[in-house]
């Protein structure tokens, strides 16, 4: 595990950007791992900035998505799918269908968590994992307690983690969704790069736990500890407590 501390988000999005471009120069057709939620918006929006002034290129990649919420329609903002098209797909030159969500397959959400591990490894497996840090140190929707060996599965969202994102429902936690699809800590160690970015000062805990705390379920992104090729990525507040 390598650990990298900046000044900024932004300086962070400009050094997981060079891995981008690293990877997508060498190997056009990468398979990515692409993350929502806040943290990976500054990267993002580099990799946008670099598409359109450098012509950094997605047109050979492919991408899967690390979750999804289980029962929002098609189109629906707070679906991560929509979040992904908003935030870089269209954007940049993806082309149609080269992104995938495990709410995008067409089965049964019981059955979604085999069938999107299968079309993982068709793909060839994930090249690059970006992922975010919950400040309970979740990964994905991988809450603590979660095994550090699970796949991609059908989950119920803790009344927590639904508290926390009524702010994108209108603040009414009777619109967040109960359950979602997550790839599971082991589908994130099989990646063969995974780069978390931690900022603020929130994530502090998170970041040391996960980062010099016991390998433990208690905070699940310790388990990148295991992974054979991790970056970490924190501002100077997330790594206040290192
Ligand atoms: C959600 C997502 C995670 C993300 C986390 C942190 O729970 N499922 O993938 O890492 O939020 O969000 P943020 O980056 O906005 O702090």
């Amino acid at each position: 595990m390598e650990v990298v501390v900046v000044e900024s988000p932004d300086e962070a999005a400009g050094i997981v950007a060079d891995i981008y471009t690293s990877l997508l120069t060498r190997r056009p057709d990468a398979v990515l791992g692409l993350a929502t939620g806040s943290t990976p918006l500054p990267v993002y929006k580099e990799l946008i900035r670099r598409h359109r002034e450098e012509g950094l290129s997605f047109a050979r990649a492919r991408a899967f998505l690390l979750d999804e919420y289980v029962g929002l329609p098609v189109g629906h903002p707070e679906r991560y799918r929509e979040f992904i098209r908003n935030e870089l797909e269209q954007h940049v030159d993806f082309t149609a269908d080269a992104i995938l969500g495990p709410g995008d397959l067409d089965v049964p959400p019981t059955e979604a968590g085999g069938a999107y591990e299968e079309a993982i490894g068709q793909a060839g497996g994930v090249d690059l994992q970006i992922l975010g840090i919950g400040t309970d140190g979740h990964l994905a929707f991988n809450m603590p307690m979660s095994s550090l060996a699970s796949r991609t599965r059908l989950k119920t969202l803790t009344p927590r983690t639904r508290q926390d994102n009524a702010r994108f429902f209108g603040g009414d936690i009777g619109q967040v969704p109960t359950q979602c699809l997550t790839q599971g800590l082991g589908t994130i160690l099989d990646s063969r790069h995974a780069v978390m970015l931690g900022f603020g000062r929130g994530k502090a805990q998170a970041v040391r736990e996960a980062v010099e705390g016991p390998l433990s379920s208690r905070w699940p992104a310790s388990v990148l500890q295991m992974h054979p090729h991790a970056t970490i990525v924190v501002d100077e507040d997330a790594a206040s407590q290192l």
